[in-house]
Parts: structure tokens; C-alpha cells; sequence
């Protein structure tokens, strides 16, 4: 933990450093009579932001100023302009936000999941229905955490039965849970919860949380998960995360973390990693992002498939998720929590998020270089787990 924030610090100077130079070579550029003069900066350093037009932009400009102290201490409170410091807000982060409906200027033309992530957007704390308390009591090396919903069973099932069986593997302990939210009665969802009390008790794997299991509530889920990772299964060594809908090579992963160590075990996140993305403009598309909402590029971000990260990376990204506004798209939130913390994740060409030539799909050794491949039924995660389980797959 000493080194980890010896790397952070270093960071930190690094792009201190380079802003620096960039604020010296900008004032040392020529002026006007062609002569090199080095100017200080007259105006303060830090200066109240101008408020971005788009919503998500906006309020991590609120959630900036309020964790910068040198601002804070050179205006006094009261000075902050209304958007800075919105005191009309209702208190309790989870009641809805009505505000919303005129603050974001096409509120009422945008799709219900915008409407209802708007109103929620600053609720991150929702109650636990089922928990593991004990499932960490011996600390993990590998800690598969594995998104899944109510009605999902037969995938559940599929997973425990091929590459997400806990215990030993490999010679190293790996845990599994299935991270579920809540399928409501809103959406027309049956009422399953008899057959999931039934599962969990069965298996003691299911950690599920009280809200609405929808697409754009996948990062509440992210971040109830930091969460839980802290209070429950802090010394997990690693953490997979991923979708029910995807084969993992867990051999694969393994091998591969035993082969790490130092700085590059401590400071991993790799994944499928999508650089130079932004958000979608086109009301089709399921990543559509309207302007009022969010402006910008994306960071780099592993694609919400399945990653994998330290349990120091988890620890970080758990103080550093309560300082970025929750964005509706998960993996993209968690690039933008890892932008925070000045660490990059690696792109590992073992990730087939948009899966493999299908000339190579019904080949056993297609499969056992690779760490995961998407998307895959349960039946093929059965089929491909007994390839790889054989001791005689001999492969070129
Ligand atoms: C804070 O305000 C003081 C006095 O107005 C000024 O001298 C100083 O440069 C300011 N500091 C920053 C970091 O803006
Ligand atoms: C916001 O305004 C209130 C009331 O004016 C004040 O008490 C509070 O300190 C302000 N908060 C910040 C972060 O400046
Ligand atoms: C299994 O792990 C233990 C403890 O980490 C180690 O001593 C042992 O050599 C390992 N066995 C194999 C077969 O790798
Ligand atoms: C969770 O969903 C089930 C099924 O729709 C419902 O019966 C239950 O009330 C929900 N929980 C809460 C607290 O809304
Ligand atoms: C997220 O879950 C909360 C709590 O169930 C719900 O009120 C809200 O509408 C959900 N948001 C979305 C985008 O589904
Ligand atoms: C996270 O924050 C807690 C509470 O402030 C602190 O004790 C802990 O050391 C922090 N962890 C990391 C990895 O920064």
C-alpha cells in the first residue's frame, strides 16, 4: 500500500512537472517584439470554472472544486456562485432530484433511462438482500465477480459448472460470486425471488443489492461492489470482473498472474482496453449519450466484458469512485475513476470482447491461449471448459 502511493505521488509530480513546463514554454514563447521574456501568471492559479453546458460535465465540476482546497480556502463559501454550491438540492442523495427536469435542457424529450438515471443520479447506497460475509475468510488469490441477473439461472449454473469453480485451481484459491441487483415488478419482471433464496442458500455465492437491475444502473452496481470488496474481501490478491454471457480461460488467467509480480501485479488492469472512444450521438445506438448529458472524449477503458485488476487497483478505484459523478455506462465510468487516479489499463490481446474468426470457434486450441471470449451460451462455456480440461489436449 506504502508503494502504491509512492507510485501515485509519483504520477502526481510527474504531471505537475509537465504542467509546469508547458506553463513556462507557454509564457516563454515569443512576444509581440519577437524578444523571449518569462512571465509569472498574474491571475491565481486556480480559478472558479466556467460551468460546462452538458449535465455529467457539470456536476464533476461541483465534485472538483468541493475536493480542491486551495480553492476552497481562497474563496470563502459563500462566495461560490449558485451552481457550485446548490443549497435547494433535496439532502438525501437518494430521494429523486426533480431539479433535474430543468436543468437538463431536453429532459423531457430524452428516453425514460435517461430520466430515471438523471433523478437517481446521486444515489449510491442501496441496501444489501443477500450477502457472503464469510466467503473471504481465506483470502482469495482470485476473486471472479461475475455480473449476472435474477432470471439468469441456467448461466449461473453454467459458470460453476465450468470456468468459475471455486476452491482450488491450479493450485490457487479462487472465489465466486454472481453480483445481482433487483428484477422489479416496474419492469414486468416475474417474481423469482423463492427460486434465488433457493440458489443462494444452495450455493452461498449471490451478493444482491435493492435496485433496479437495468443497463444504465450497472455502475451503482460497480460501485456497491467496491464497496463490498472493501468490507468483505479486501485482500483478495486479484479481481475479475465480467458478464455471465462470456467464457473465461481461467487456467489462462491464472498462469498469467502467477507469472507477474512487483509494480506490474500491484498496479494491473487489463482488459480489452478501447482508446480514443466517445460517446455515441446516434438515438439508435445502445451507448447513445445525448450532448446536454456529457461532452468530451472518453479515457481509456477496459470494455465491461470482463477485466482484470489488483485488489490495490480496487482499493484506489473504491476512493476515487466516490469523487467522480456516476456516469450510465459502467466500463466507461471505470476508465474515467482510473484517468483520476493517473493509471492506464493495459490492453491484453487475450480479451476477445467481439469474439473470435468463426472458422476458430469450434477449435478446442483456439481456446487455450486466450483469457476470455465473448459472447458464449452456457452450453458452450460446458463445452469449452471439458476441451481445455482434458489432459491430452495437445495443441501446435
Ligand atoms: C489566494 O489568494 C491570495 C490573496 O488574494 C493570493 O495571493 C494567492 O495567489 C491565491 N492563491 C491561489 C492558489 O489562488
Ligand atoms: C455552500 O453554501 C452554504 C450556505 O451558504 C455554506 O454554509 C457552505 O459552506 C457552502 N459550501 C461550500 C462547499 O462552499
Ligand atoms: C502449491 O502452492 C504451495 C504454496 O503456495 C507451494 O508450496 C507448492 O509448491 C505449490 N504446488 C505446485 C504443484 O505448484
Ligand atoms: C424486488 O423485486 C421483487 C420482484 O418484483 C419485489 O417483490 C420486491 O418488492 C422488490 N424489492 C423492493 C424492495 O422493491
Ligand atoms: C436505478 O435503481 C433505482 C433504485 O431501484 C431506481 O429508482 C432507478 O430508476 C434506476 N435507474 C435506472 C436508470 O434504471
Ligand atoms: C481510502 O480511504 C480510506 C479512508 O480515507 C483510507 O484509510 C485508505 O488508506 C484509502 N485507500 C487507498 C488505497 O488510498
Amino acid at each position: 500500500m506504502a508503494l502504491s502511493r509512492r507510485k501515485l505521488k509519483v504520477v502526481v509530480t510527474v504531471v505537475m512537472v509537465n504542467l509546469f513546463i508547458f506553463i513556462l514554454s507557454r509564457s516563454n514563447s515569443q512576444d509581440k517584439n519577437g524578444q523571449h521574456k518569462l512571465r509569472t501568471p498574474s491571475e491565481p492559479f486556480w480559478a472558479i470554472p466556467t460551468p460546462s453546458p452538458a449535465y455529467w460535465n457539470r456536476q464533476q465540476q461541483i465534485l472538483d472544486t468541493q475536493n480542491n482546497h486551495i480553492l476552497l480556502t481562497n474563496y470563502s463559501s459563500t462566495d461560490l456562485p449558485d451552481w457550485l454550491n446548490d443549497t435547494s438540492l433535496p439532502s438525501d442523495l437518494c430521494q429523486p432530484n426533480f431539479r433535474v427536469t430543468t436543468q437538463v435542457k431536453d429532459y423531457n424529450s430524452l428516453p425514460d433511462r435517461f430520466k430515471d438515471f438523471l433523478l437517481y443520479m446521486r444515489c449510491r447506497s442501496y441496501p444489501i438482500m443477500m450477502d457472503q460475509p464469510k466467503i473471504c475468510k481465506e483470502p482469495p488469490f482470485l476473486l471472479l465477480a461475475i455480473k449476472s441477473l435474477v432470471p439468469h439461472f441456467d448461466r449461473r449454473q453454467a459458470i460453476r459448472d465450468s470456468w468459475g469453480r471455486a476452491g482450488v485451481v491450479a493450485n490457487k484459491t479462487v472465489v465466486t460470486i454472481f453480483l445481482l441487483g433487483n428484477a422489479t415488478a416496474v419492469d414486468y419482471h416475474p417474481d423469482l425471488s423463492e427460486m434465488l433464496h433457493y440458489e443462494s442458500d444452495r450455493h452461498k455465492d449471490i451478493v444482491q443489492w435493492d435496485f433496479r437491475d437495468s443497463f444504465f444502473n450497472l455502475t451503482v452496481k460497480e460501485v456497491l461492489f467496491l464497496e463490498w470488496i472493501q468490507a468483505r474481501c479486501a485482500s483478495a490478491r486479484f479481481i475479475f470482473k465480467g458478464d455471465d454471457d462470456v467464457f473465461v480461460n481461467t487456467y489462462r488467467i491464472l498462469d498469467f498472474l502467477k507469472s507477474i509480480s512487483g509494480s506490474k501485479a500491484r498496479d494491473l488492469f487489463v482488459g480489452d482496453v478501447i482508446m480514443n472512444a466517445g460517446p455515441h450521438r446516434d438515438k439508435k445506438v445502445k451507448y447513445f449519450i445525448p450532448e446536454s448529458m456529457y461532452v468530451g472524449a472518453y479515457p481509456p477503458y477496459a470494455g465491461g466484458g470482463g477485466y482484470l485488476y489488483s485488489g490495490e487497483v480496487a482499493a484506489h478505484l473504491h476512493n476515487m469512485s466516490q469523487h467522480v459523478a456516476l456516469y450510465p455506462i459502467d466500463d466507461v465510468y471505470t476508465g474515467m475513476c482510473l484517468r483520476k487516479l493517473g493509471l492506464a489499463p493495459d490492453k491484453h490481446k487475450g480479451f476477445k470482447t467481439f469474439n473470435i474468426e468463426e472458422k476458430y470457434r469450434s477449435n478446442p486450441c483456439a481456446y487455450k491461449t486466450l483469457m476470455l471470449v465473448h459472447p458464449r451460451t452456457p452450453q458452450q462455456m460446458i463445452q469449452i471448459w471439458a476441451w481445455l480440461s482434458k489432459p491430452d489436449l495437445s495443441c501446435p
